[in-house]
């Protein structure tokens, strides 16, 4: 096992150095690597079929015993050898599972072959970023999810996938995130949500799950409120009157994943309000006014929102109050 990482990382120092090398000597650096071919960056025709090369044996020979693994494979785009960045193009098989030579001759040896059940978890990404570092994947190293041990198999299978789509392990992707995060996905059956029960968000419309530079893991922007007015781009201001609070962050306010309250909000207006403005110039709390027919305006309804409307700013030359 030593030896075996002692040899991939020679590989890739032998490949770090070529590729460094050839960029000095303005090569371009194609068609350099070492058996897990180069990384995908460069756009490159797809490497001649090595089928006997190296202790690779093909992947007939691999299906001759392995039946079962060939169905998610071959109805999934890692069977597609169209696309020239896809297994199908490359080993085949053995582009993730390694050279098979030695496996056949011993299958029980679990060091010949990447076994991906029996290895550690980032041993088991390591082998899927060779191909998918790019793009949405860029931040999986050192993210939360990475960090907590767990790895691309622990959300996606390559031969049994449940899902249509991302080949999932578990049918629906909320179903998914519950397995981890019962208090998130318990929250969108709520009455005051965002769409996700109804299928028409995701979790991942928000969250990365494969990291972010963001905060908790959220998709866009590097705040939350950046991600927020992603969608609400009414919100985004600039304001003529900012209100300070929704400056800071909407979560100030609202729980993004549901709420029993109206418009998600963390809690009912006027104790929502008055959970900052204590004391305001005009009556404001439920111990003004207590006299039966002169009851207090600000705590009926909507209470605050309904003189101040503009509660996310204002840009009325005198809206300074956010009411109007
Ligand atoms: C001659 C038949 C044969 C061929 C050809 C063969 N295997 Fe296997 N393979 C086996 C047997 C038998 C086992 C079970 C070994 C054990 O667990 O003791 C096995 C186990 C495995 C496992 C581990 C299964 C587990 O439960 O963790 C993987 C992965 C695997 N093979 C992949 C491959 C790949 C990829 C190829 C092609 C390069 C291949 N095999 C070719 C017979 C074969
Ligand atoms: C994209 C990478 C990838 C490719 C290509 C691939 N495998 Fe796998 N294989 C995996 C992973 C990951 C697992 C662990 C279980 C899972 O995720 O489904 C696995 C598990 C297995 C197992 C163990 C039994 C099981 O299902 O858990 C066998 C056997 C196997 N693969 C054989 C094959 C054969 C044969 C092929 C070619 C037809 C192949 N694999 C192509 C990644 C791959
Ligand atoms: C040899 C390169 C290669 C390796 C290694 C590889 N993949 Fe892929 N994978 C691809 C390509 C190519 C696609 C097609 C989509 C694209 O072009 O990005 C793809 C697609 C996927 C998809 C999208 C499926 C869908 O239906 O949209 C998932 C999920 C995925 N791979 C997971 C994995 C996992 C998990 C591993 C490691 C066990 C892995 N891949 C290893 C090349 C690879
Ligand atoms: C916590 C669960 C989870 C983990 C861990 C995870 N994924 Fe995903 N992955 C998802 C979900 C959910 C989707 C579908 C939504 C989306 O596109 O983000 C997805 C989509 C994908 C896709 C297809 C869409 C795209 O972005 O190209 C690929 C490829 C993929 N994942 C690869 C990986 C790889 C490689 C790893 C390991 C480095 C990994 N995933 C780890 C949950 C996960
Ligand atoms: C509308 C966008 C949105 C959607 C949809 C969403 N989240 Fe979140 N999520 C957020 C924001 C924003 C935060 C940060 C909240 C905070 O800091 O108080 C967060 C935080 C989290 C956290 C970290 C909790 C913590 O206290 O650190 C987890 C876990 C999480 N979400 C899981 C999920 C799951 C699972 C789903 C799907 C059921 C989901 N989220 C759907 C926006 C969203
Ligand atoms: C196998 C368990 C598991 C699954 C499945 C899982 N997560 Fe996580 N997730 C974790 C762990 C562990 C943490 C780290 C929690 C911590 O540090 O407190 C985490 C953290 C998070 C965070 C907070 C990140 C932060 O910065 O605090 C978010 C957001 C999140 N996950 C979203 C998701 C989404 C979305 C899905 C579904 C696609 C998902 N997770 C699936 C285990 C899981
Ligand atoms: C991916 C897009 C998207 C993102 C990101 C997003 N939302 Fe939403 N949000 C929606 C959709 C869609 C609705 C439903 C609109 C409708 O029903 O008309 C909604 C509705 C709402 C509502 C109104 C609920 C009601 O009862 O009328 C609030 C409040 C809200 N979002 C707050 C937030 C906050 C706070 C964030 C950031 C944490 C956020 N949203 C991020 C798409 C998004
Ligand atoms: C100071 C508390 C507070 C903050 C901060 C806040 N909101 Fe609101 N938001 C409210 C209240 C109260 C309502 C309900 C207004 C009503 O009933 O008329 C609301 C309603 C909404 C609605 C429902 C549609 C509408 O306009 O009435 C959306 C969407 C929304 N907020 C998004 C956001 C976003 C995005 C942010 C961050 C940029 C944010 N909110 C920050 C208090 C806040
Ligand atoms: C998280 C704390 C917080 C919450 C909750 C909050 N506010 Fe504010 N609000 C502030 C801060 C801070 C200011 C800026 C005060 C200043 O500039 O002196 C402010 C300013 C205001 C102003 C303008 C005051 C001025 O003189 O410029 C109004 C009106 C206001 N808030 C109304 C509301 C209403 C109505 C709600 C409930 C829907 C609410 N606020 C909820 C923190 C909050
Ligand atoms: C009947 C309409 C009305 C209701 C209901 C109302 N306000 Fe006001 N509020 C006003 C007006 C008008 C002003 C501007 C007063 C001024 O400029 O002197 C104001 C000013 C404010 C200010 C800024 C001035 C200050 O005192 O610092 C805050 C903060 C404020 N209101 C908070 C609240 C809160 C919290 C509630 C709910 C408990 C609430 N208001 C309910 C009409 C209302």
């Amino acid at each position: 096992m030593p030896q075996r990482a002692f040899c991939f990382l020679t590989a890739t120092l032998t490949y770090v150095l070529a590729l460094t090398i050839a960029v000095a000597s303005g090569g371009g650096g194609e068609g350099v690597g070492g058996p897990e071919g180069p990384p995908l960056q460069q756009q490159q025709p797809p490497p001649p079929p090595l089928v006997g090369a190296a202790g690779y044996v093909g992947s007939d020979t691999c299906i001759a015993c392995h039946e079962d693994q060939q169905h998610g494979y071959d109805n999934g785009p890692h069977g597609k050898a169209a696309n020239p960045r896809s297994p199908a193009a490359r080993q085949g098989c053995e582009s993730c599972h390694g050279p098979g030579e030695k496996h056949i001759d011993d299958p029980s040896d679990d060091t010949t072959l990447r076994k991906f059940a029996k290895m550690a978890p980032r041993d088991v990404s390591g082998t899927c970023l060779s191909c998918h570092a790019r793009s949405s994947h860029a931040a999986w190293q050192g993210s939360p999810h990475d960090t907590r041990n767990l790895s691309c198999v622990t959300c996606h299978s390559v031969h049994e996938p449940a899902s249509p789509t991302a080949h999932l392990k578990i049918s629906t992707e909320v179903e998914l995130c519950a397995t981890c995060h019962r208090v998130q996905a318990s929250k969108i059956k709520r009455v005051s949500h965002m769409p996700v029960q109804e299928g028409k968000m995701q979790c991942s419309s928000c969250h990365n799950p494969h990291g972010s530079t963001n905060v908790k893991q959220l998709r866009v922007g590097n705040w939350i409120n950046e991600s927020c007015v992603s969608c609400h781009t009414e919100k985004r201001g600039p304001f003529l009157f900012e209100h300070a609070a929704g400056r800071e962050s909407c979560v100030s306010c609202h729980d993004p994943h549901g709420s029993s309250n109206d418009r998600l909000l963390v809690a009912k207006v006027p104790m929502l309000c008055q959970r900052c403005h204590i004391g305001t110039r005009h009556p404001s709390t439920i111990y003004d006014n207590l006299s039966v027919q002169n009851k207090s305006a600000r705590v009926i309804g909507r209470g605050c929102v309904n003189c101040h409307s503009q509660v996310h700013g204002s840009n009325h030359p005198s809206g300074q109050a956010l009411i109007r």
